[in-house]
């Protein structure tokens, strides 16, 4: 069975909207754990829309299963990666104006950059995991720059519907053997919900998914009525 890994940057998304103090990812990442989340994962972005560098710093000392950082390779982010040795960095690509991460890094035009970032990882003793689209010329690139995983891209198979869907989670299954033949780790993530999640938890040798959007949105819906009904105590 394939590990669960919980990113809580959408929990930071909410603290950051009024530059508040709650609701702190510190406390979502133990609620995780004590749910059974196997990793937490946040992503520090360039840009820090959400999770702030304290975050990492305090997730690094209280979060007792695995933490996953993610990252572009910004020499800045790296210094503090290598200060604070997270479980693994997965590197993905980072634009300014996207909303989330749009897709997979691409190792054909930007390899020697990530190769340095990679290096400058390992020099630390990171594990470092890629984030990739399920195409075979990534993979085999991957498997050159020696790291240990490799995160498949699930948002193109979470957008599809109908067949479309199927032929999505075949090119996931055929790239998930193209990463094991290459020996590294099988990882995969992005948009994937209670609805789409199983079928590709259960592709051959799945080792660890991140999710965060739809563990988060399911959360306030199954917590928002006891958060009003304790409010409605106080003021009734
Ligand atoms: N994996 C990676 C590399 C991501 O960038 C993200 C989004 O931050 C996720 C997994 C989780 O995606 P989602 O929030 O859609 O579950």
């Amino acid at each position: 069975m394939a590990q669960l890994g919980v990113n809580i940057d959408h929990v930071a998304t909410v603290r950051q909207a009024r530059l508040a103090s709650e609701p702190d990812p510190v406390w979502a990442a133990a609620l995780a754990e004590l749910g059974g989340a196997d990793g937490i994962t946040v992503h520090l972005r360039e840009d820090r829309r959400h999770i702030q560098d304290r975050d990492v710093r305090v997730l690094r000392e209280t979060v007792t299963v695995k933490l996953n950082l993610e990252m572009a390779s910004d020499p800045q982010i790296v210094a503090l990666a290598c200060q604070l040795r997270p479980d693994q960095v997965t590197l993905v690509p980072e634009r300014r104006a996207e909303v989330t991460t749009e897709g997979g890094l691409d190792l054909v035009a930007s390899r020697a950059a990530v190769g340095r970032t990679i290096d400058r990882l390992q020099d630390c003793e990171i594990g470092v995991s890629l984030f990739l689209d399920p195409d075979p010329r990534q993979i085999e690139l991957a498997a050159e720059l020696g790291v240990a995983a490799v995160e498949l891209h699930t948002g193109q198979y979470a957008l599809a519907r109908g067949e479309a869907q199927q032929q999505q989670l075949h090119k996931l299954a055929t790239a998930g053997q193209q990463v094991l033949a290459a020996k590294m780790l099988l990882h995969a993530g992005h948009g994937l919900n209670y609805q789409n999640v199983v079928p590709v938890a259960t592709i051959h040798g799945m080792g660890e998914l991140n999710i965060g959007h739809s563990i988060v949105a399911r959360s306030m819906m199954v917590g928002f009525q006891q958060a009003v009904r304790e409010m409605k105590q106080l003021v009734t």
